[in-house]
C-alpha cells in the first residue's frame, strides 16, 4: 500500500492521477498504485498497516522499524501521541533558506484507528508532509513567489552561484530575481512590467522590458539558470521551452506551469516527456506546477 499527501485544495488533481484510491482525509489518499503522482507534496511508498493492542507495542513496532518517527496526525489523534511519547520524534519548523534539511532518514506513522498503524519507514521528501516552510522575509520581497524558488532550490540541495547567468522571464515585480541575485548570480530580468523599485536597484538585476517570447536566444550568452514564472498558458510555455532548449543555450531550466481553468494535461505531460526534466507540485506552489531541466554533461 502507498499512500500520497497533498494540500487539501489540490486533491481532485492528485485523484485524477489515479485509476483506484481510497481517501484516507481530506489531504491524503492510499492506493495500491507506486507511482510519482505530479500532485502530491509528499509521497509514502510501501506502507506497512500492522495491528496492535497497546500503545507500548505500537511503539515497539515502530522503533523495529527506525529511529526517527513523525505522527501524522489523523484519526486516534491523542493515541497517536501517546504513542509517540515512546519514540523520538520530529517536529516540523521552518527553514532558514540556505540551510539545508538534514538527509537523517525518518517515518511517518499515523492511526487508521485505535488499533491500527499505518506507517511508511522512507517518505519522498526531507521534510515531514513536504512541508517547505520558511522563516520568511517582510522587508524586501515584493511578494511571496520568492518560496517556490527558496523551496526548489532546497529540494535540489543546490544554488546559483557568483559567476553565474540567469536569465528570469516574467521576473516583475522582482522576487525571484531577487532570489538569484541574493545567491551571488548574475540576473538578467525580463518583464513586460517594470521590477519594484528596491529590486531594479540591485546591482546584480539588469532589467530589460518587453515580452518574453519576442527574445532571440541567438542575442545571449549561455545562460546557467533560466527561470520563469510568466502568467501564460501551458501550451505558450511549452513552446518557450522548447524554443530555449532548441537554443543549447541553457544548462538549467526552472519554470512554473501555470494552470489557469481547465487543467491542461497534455502541455504537463509533453514537458514532462522532455528528457533529463521532471515536473512537480511544490508546497509553495498555487494551482500550478514546477518544471525543471538539467543539461546533461556529454
Ligand atoms: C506571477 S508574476 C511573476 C512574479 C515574479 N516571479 C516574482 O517573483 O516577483 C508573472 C509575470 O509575468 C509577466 N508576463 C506576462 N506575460 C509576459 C510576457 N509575454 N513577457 C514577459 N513577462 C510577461 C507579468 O507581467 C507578470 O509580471
Amino acid at each position: 500500500m502507498h499512500a500520497y499527501h497533498t494540500q487539501p485544495e489540490y486533491l481532485p488533481l492528485l485523484q485524477a492521477e489515479f485509476s483506484q484510491f481510497e481517501l484516507l482525509d481530506s489531504g491524503t489518499l492510499l492506493s495500491s498504485e507506486r507511482i510519482f503522482p505530479l500532485f502530491a507534496v509528499d509521497v509514502w511508498h510501501d506502507c506497512e498497516i500492522l495491528p496492535f493492542q497497546s500503545i507500548k507495542e505500537a511503539a515497539q513496532l515502530l522503533q523495529a522499524r527506525g529511529r526517527l518517527w513523525f505522527h501524522y496526525g489523523h484519526a486516534a489523534f491523542r493515541r497517536g501521541s501517546l504513542i509517540g511519547e515512546h519514540l523520538r520524534l520530529l517536529k516540523n519548523k521552518p527553514l532558514t533558506f540556505g540551510t539545508l534539511p538534514p538527509l537523517t532518514p525518518f517515518g511517518i506513522y499515523t492511526l487508521l484507528n485505535e488499533h491500527t498503524l499505518l506507517l511508511c519507514p522512507a517518505p519522498q521528501k526531507p521534510i515531514p508532509l513536504g512541508e517547505m516552510a520558511f522563516i520568511e522575509n517582510k522587508t524586501i520581497p515584493p511578494n511571496r513567489a520568492y518560496l517556490k524558488l527558496w523551496e526548489f532550490f532546497t529540494l535540489l540541495r543546490e544554488f546559483p552561484k557568483k559567476g553565474e547567468l540567469c536569465m528570469d522571464v516574467g521576473a516583475s515585480p522582482g522576487g525571484w530575481s531577487w532570489v538569484l541575485a541574493e545567491c551571488g548570480a548574475t540576473v538578467i530580468a525580463i518583464d513586460k512590467a517594470v521590477l519594484a523599485p528596491n529590486i531594479s536597484q540591485h546591482p546584480q538585476i539588469h532589467f530589460q522590458q518587453g515580452s518574453a517570447f519576442a527574445l532571440d536566444p541567438r542575442d545571449f550568452d549561455p545562460i546557467d539558470w533560466f527561470c520563469s514564472d510568466i502568467i501564460c498558458y501551458p501550451a505558450r510555455l511549452v513552446d518557450l521551452i522548447e524554443k530555449w532548449l532548441a537554443s543549447g543555450k541553457v544548462k538549467r531550466m526552472v519554470c512554473t506551469i501555470k494552470l489557469q481553468g481547465e487543467t491542461d494535461w497534455g502541455s504537463i505531460h509533453h514537458l514532462q516527456a522532455i528528457p533529463n526534466a521532471t515536473v512537480q507540485h511544490l508546497w509553495n506552489n498555487k494551482h500550478e506546477l514546477c518544471f525543471y531541466y538539467k543539461k546533461q554533461a556529454t
